[in-house]
């Protein structure tokens, strides 16, 4: 198995990130919130967007599963959820890719049901055109044609999740 082109590199990933910081920032001022991260696909990004908010952050995640291999199931499986009260709260929730939409249509209305303040999502890579269930993505970092993509959180197979920059993922033939 091979990883294919160079999609995204570190240098774009950190210049869109200081991008998505600013405007995040901004649009909290004066107030706290609590950064939802979706593990594990969200980790590199998460950790990467947080230390630079200007805001004060509380943390926490929910680990979720809806994928086997590269074709999505449409059933998420709930690993771990939040356990910081969210009641009144204003919640930032935090994942590395939206495509069908069905896995973040099913947390976000699982979060909503526990009475935050406010709810926004903020996502690195949209594959818009995959799209089943309209989901309201509140900050989206790069919008990208329709190829499975790996590194930077982002897996194939649980494998690659490590790499700093984002590849298109391309199979040993
Ligand atoms: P959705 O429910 O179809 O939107 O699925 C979203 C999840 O599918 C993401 O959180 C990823 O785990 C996975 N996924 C979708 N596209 C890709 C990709 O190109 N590379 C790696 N994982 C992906
Ligand atoms: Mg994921």
């Amino acid at each position: 198995m091979i990883i294919g082109k160079l999609f995204l590199t570190t240098e774009q990933i950190q210049e869109k990130i200081t991008e998505l910081s600013n405007k995040i920032s901004a649009d909290y001022d004066g107030k706290e919130i609590i950064a939802v991260g979706i593990l594990k696909g969200s980790f590199m990004f998460f950790a990467d967007l947080i230390r630079t908010l200007k805001i004060p952050v509380t943390l926490d995640f929910i680990i979720a599963s809806s994928y086997l291999k590269s074709t999505s199931t449409g059933e998420i499986k709930m690993h771990y959820d939040i356990r910081e009260d969210i009641t009144d709260k204003h919640v930032l929730l935090i994942d590395d890719i939206i495509d069908t939409g069905i896995s973040l249509n099913y947390l976000r209305e699982r979060i909503l049901s526990k009475g935050p303040a406010s709810l926004k999502l903020c996502i690195l890579l949209d594959k818009k055109e995959r799209r089943i269930v309209d989901v309201p993505v509140d900050y989206v970092g790069f919008e990208i044609p329709n190829q499975f993509v790996v590194g930077y959180g982002l897996d194939y197979d649980n494998k690659y999740r490590n790499l700093p920059y984002i590849a298109v993922f391309k199979k040993e033939t």
